[in-house]
């Protein structure tokens, strides 16, 4: 059976059973802070789980690509080492939401491996959770599975719910015991069963794991259960494949050996079985997808965990021998394999070789560099018998060349050598602290909050005289009140406070009682639907339960709201003036500007940008009234609205018009365009391959703007004592004099040049038959001193030469001997015999040498005292 027939018979089982099929969701979880990337079907149905959010179905199910390359389920340093590990997969998942439980999960599950997959029911093993008695009871009794194939697992380290069978997607979140089907590959291969010690082999293969999901965890650990009952299951597809086609690994059934020929053609390498070619397959499928749900590489969060991944599968191309860009040759072949079950493959796949080659680009510019570095290290390390790498070294690799510090590890895995711990962990916690400051999604992190949505009010008004504390935090802790001068996150039952989503930032403002005061300094999404209002209490007292009047500061909202609404009719006239390819990969709105980057293979010409300045604000001038609707995705999608891949998933959308833009968005915008009041792009530039940003300014920042130009046209003008209209034709006159001008200059220094030097070889001495001459030149550069100096030396045999000149209180100097004296008349020497003179000092050789000083006043002296220095010598 070929993959995408396994896929789709999951579904349409499922879907006979009830279930909707639900498309997956981004790769980039949208309204998750606790998650880098979706790891599993569960993600997108995590407020479903926590009653905060409600779906019109209670059985759902989902083919969900997943990404387990970082958090709390990463298997990057499996890839390569194992049959069964990838930092991409697929996950097919049936979810229930307070539906059915356990008897029926388990029968389902049942069902569909031994009558439709058609697996002999022998080869079936089960784990279930060590007190989970009921699950035991079906697999027992109901299903017919003897006990010796009931395995109970999850105590084997002494602490509840802390161990295996208990599954829970990030450190914070709904969980619950799990029950995991496993496949028995046969006694040729070797492994124990699991809770064995040698689980890890690869005979037992968990294929599906069932959970149970009946609690959320908070942040310190405690478990709350969830309002109603449910399920969440997860079988590998490319696991469950290796079974269905009779092969041990994951790395042998269709899709992967084609990737793996896909990678030994690149590669130009003929044994398909090498290692490599698995990490490279793996890598190939997360890094087109990272970049398809938008990531580019970069220094820090998601994009850096692409670049990681990049950077790897380029090492393992170079460990194969292959020293030119081969990666991004493959999105063509994944493209073919995958593009039918994900057709956004097929419309980025330009966009995504670009980004691999520029990435490829990058790292070929210092690999080499640094694998050589790393390979003398290792010789040398085995030379002396140790098997430490130094981890200032790991570091220097990482700063200097680029290797992410787990690919070093990876090299030194290879050959058996450690990283020095203590070192390394230094670094990586000075990379992590880099990261946590840069990324801000992490902030909200661990607030675990399991109460009621917060009401939005912010798009009628900016502030609510009654809302209710229903929530309050400190480091993340929730508490029951807040005392002067603590920091807190508030969390209200309603707000006119925008929480950061969709690029544009958190409002500040306050949040009072008639006797405290509390000042918003951000705002983010405690979670989808809950505002958290991060800030510092300023005096009195703040009590759950207690009314409060919340109040955004409207002057900062309004400057954001005009940056907000010019960035989408910048995107439509984008797309007028460039092209329908224009598409929007990240922006930021705040009160000073709007940045927006965007896909477009090359610099805007000034007329590009002149002609988007002047489409923006023509809609300006319109002055047209703003719309603001709710309608479905499809709806939306019909009516001609602009909508961002990741947003796909969503069932309802706020639709906004402006002016000629219709897009969806959530975020706050002017009233009329005429409230923009004025647009003006500041910068232009290049990000990432094919990615352009653009940096714009409205209203009273634009008209700033323009009078700081006019301030400095005005003074330039000023200096060139003209009116600022003949700026440019004065500018263009000034410029042709000065060419007039420097070629004047040449031609006189060239010519007195000439008859300094006739005068100076009258100004020779003869010292015990050798020429001497030492003389000061006017208003001569160093350069012009060593030429004058090197041509009086050909015209005499036997001489000593010392030149100098004086610049701006700086003394010049050189000496040149003829060498067939220099043995004994040092160049060096007797510059720094006279330079001393002159409060300096120099260098250079026995014939020509080269000094400064600072004391002008000494030089007459100086130059008299040469002549008696040489004949010392002579
Ligand atoms: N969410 C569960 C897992 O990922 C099914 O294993």
């Amino acid at each position: 059976m070929k993959t995408a027939e396994i896929r789709e018979k999951f579904l349409k089982f499922f879907e006979s059973k009830g279930h909707t099929i639900v498309h997956c969701s981004s790769l980039v979880p949208s309204n998750d802070p606790t998650l880098l990337f979706t790891n599993s079907g569960m993600v997108q149905f995590k407020d479903v789980f926590l009653s905060a959010e409600t779906r019109p179905y209670s059985r759902a199910v989902t083919s969900q690509p997943s990404i387990r390359a970082g958090g709390k389920h990463n298997d990057l340093e499996n890839v390569g080492h194992t049959t069964r590990h990838h930092t991409f997969f697929e996950m097919l998942g049936n979810f229930s939401f307070g539906d059915y439980f356990k008897h029926d999960t388990i029968h389902y599950a049942w069902e569909l491996l031994t009558r439709v997959y058609k697996l002999p029911p022998e080869k079936l093993i089960v784990t279930v959770y060590y007190e989970d008695d009921e699950a035991y009871h079906i697999w027992n009794h109901e299903i017919g599975l003897p006990l010796e194939r009931i395995i109970r697992i999850g105590d084997n380290k002494g602490t509840r719910y802390a161990s295996d069978n208990f599954w829970q997607m990030a450190d914070t979140g709904p969980c619950g015991p799990c029950s995991e089907i496993f496949y028995d590959h046969g006694p040729q291969v070797s492994g124990g069963v699991p809770g064995s010690a040698d689980e890890s082999g690869d005979r037992f293969i968990e294929i599906w794991n069932l959970v149970f999901m009946q609690f959320n965890r908070d942040v310190q650990g405690n478990l709350k259960p969830l309002s109603k009952q449910c399920v969440d299951t997860g079988m590998g597809l490319e696991r469950l494949a290796a079974v269905l086609q009779h092969v041990h690994s994951n790395y042998e059934i269709d899709l992967f050996q084609r990737l793996i020929a896909a990678a030994a053609r690149e590669t130009g390498i003929s044994d398909l079985a090498h290692n490599s070619l698995k990490v490279i397959a793996d890598h190939i499928r997360t890094c087109s997808f990272m970049i398809v749900n938008g990531v580019i590489p970069e220094n820090e969060g998601r994009g850096y965990v692409l670049r990681r991944i990049a950077r790897r599968a380029i090492r393992h191309g170079y460990k194969l021998g292959c020293k030119h860009l081969f990666f991004h040759q493959l999105v063509k072949d994944l493209v073919n394999e995958m593009a039918g079950a994900y057709p956004e493959l097929k419309l980025e796949q330009q966009h995504i070789t670009d980004v691999l080659r520029q990435e490829e680009e990058r790292f070929s510019g210092t690999i080499e560099q640094g694998l050589s570095i790393l390979d003398i290290v290792f010789s040398d390390l085995l030379a002396r018998g140790l098997t430490v790498l130094d981890g200032e070294l790991a570091f220097k690799l990482h700063d200097t060349y680029g290797f992410p510090l787990d690919l070093t590890a990876d090299m030194c895995r290879e050959r058996g050598i450690n990283i020095d711990q203590v070192v390394f962990n230094e670094a990586m916690k000075r990379q992590r602290e880099k990261a946590r400051t840069a990324s801000k999604f992490q902030m909200a992190q661990d607030i675990s909050y399991i109460g009621g949505k917060t009401i939005f009010r912010g798009y009628d008004t900016h502030m609510c005289n009654d809302a209710k504390i229903v929530a309050i935090y400190t480091n993340s802790i929730t508490v029951p009140l807040l005392q002067a001068g603590y920091q807190g996150v508030i969390v209200l039952d309603q707000t006119p406070f925008y929480a950061e989503s969709g690029g544009q930032i958190g409002d500040q403002g306050t949040i009072t009682s008639s006797t405290a005061c509390f000042t918003v300094s951000d705002t983010r999404k405690v979670r989808a639907n809950v505002v958290g209002h991060h800030g510092i209490l300023e005096h009195g007292e703040l009590k759950v339960g207690d009314i409060v009047s919340a109040c955004i500061d409207v002057r900062r909202r309004t400057r954001t709201a005009r940056n907000h609404s010019a960035t989408h009719l910048m995107h439509k006239a984008l797309r007028e003036v460039l092209g329908l390819h224009v598409q929007q990969k990240g922006s930021l709105v705040d009160p000073e500007k709007t940045r927006f980057d965007f896909l477009h293979n090359k610099p805007l010409s000034n007329d590009e940008i002149y002609n988007i300045e002047e489409l923006v604000n023509a809609e300006i001038f319109a002055n047209t009234l703003s719309i603001a609707q709710v309608m479905s995705f499809d709806n939306a999608v019909k009516s001609g609205a602009t909508a961002l891949f990741s947003e796909k998933y969503v069932d309802e959308v706020r639709v906004i018009d402006l002016g000629f833009s219709r897009e969806l968005c959530g975020g706050t915008h002017v009233q009329r365009t005429g409230d923009i009041g004025l647009f003006k792009i500041i910068f232009e530039g290049g990000v990432a391959a094919n990615i352009r940003r653009i940096e714009a300014i409205t209203g009273d920042n634009a008209v700033r703007y323009v009078h700081n130009l006019e301030s400095m046209l005005s003074e330039a003008a000023a200096v060139l004592k003209v009116r600022p209209i003949e700026l440019t034709p004065r500018l263009a006159q000034v410029r042709d004099q000065l060419k007039v001008l420097k070629k004047e200059l040449a031609q006189l220094r060239s010519k007195f040049a000439t008859n300094s030097r006739d005068e100076l070889l009258n100004q020779t001495v003869d010292v015990a038959g050798v020429y001497v001459l030492a003389a000061k030149l006017e208003g001569v550069d160093v350069k012009t001193l060593r030429e004058t100096a090197d041509e009086l030396k050909d015209k005499l045999n036997h001489a000593v030469i010392v030149l100098a000149s004086v610049y701006s209180s700086k003394v010049s100097l050189i000496a040149s001997v003829t060498t067939n004296i220099s043995k004994n008349i040092r160049a060096d020497e007797l510059v720094n015999f006279v330079a001393k003179q002159v409060g300096g000092k120099g260098g250079g050789c026995s014939y020509i040498a080269q000094a400064g000083g600072t004391d002008p006043s000494q030089l007459p002296e100086a130059l008299l005292s040469v002549k008696e220095w040489i004949r010392a010598r002579l």
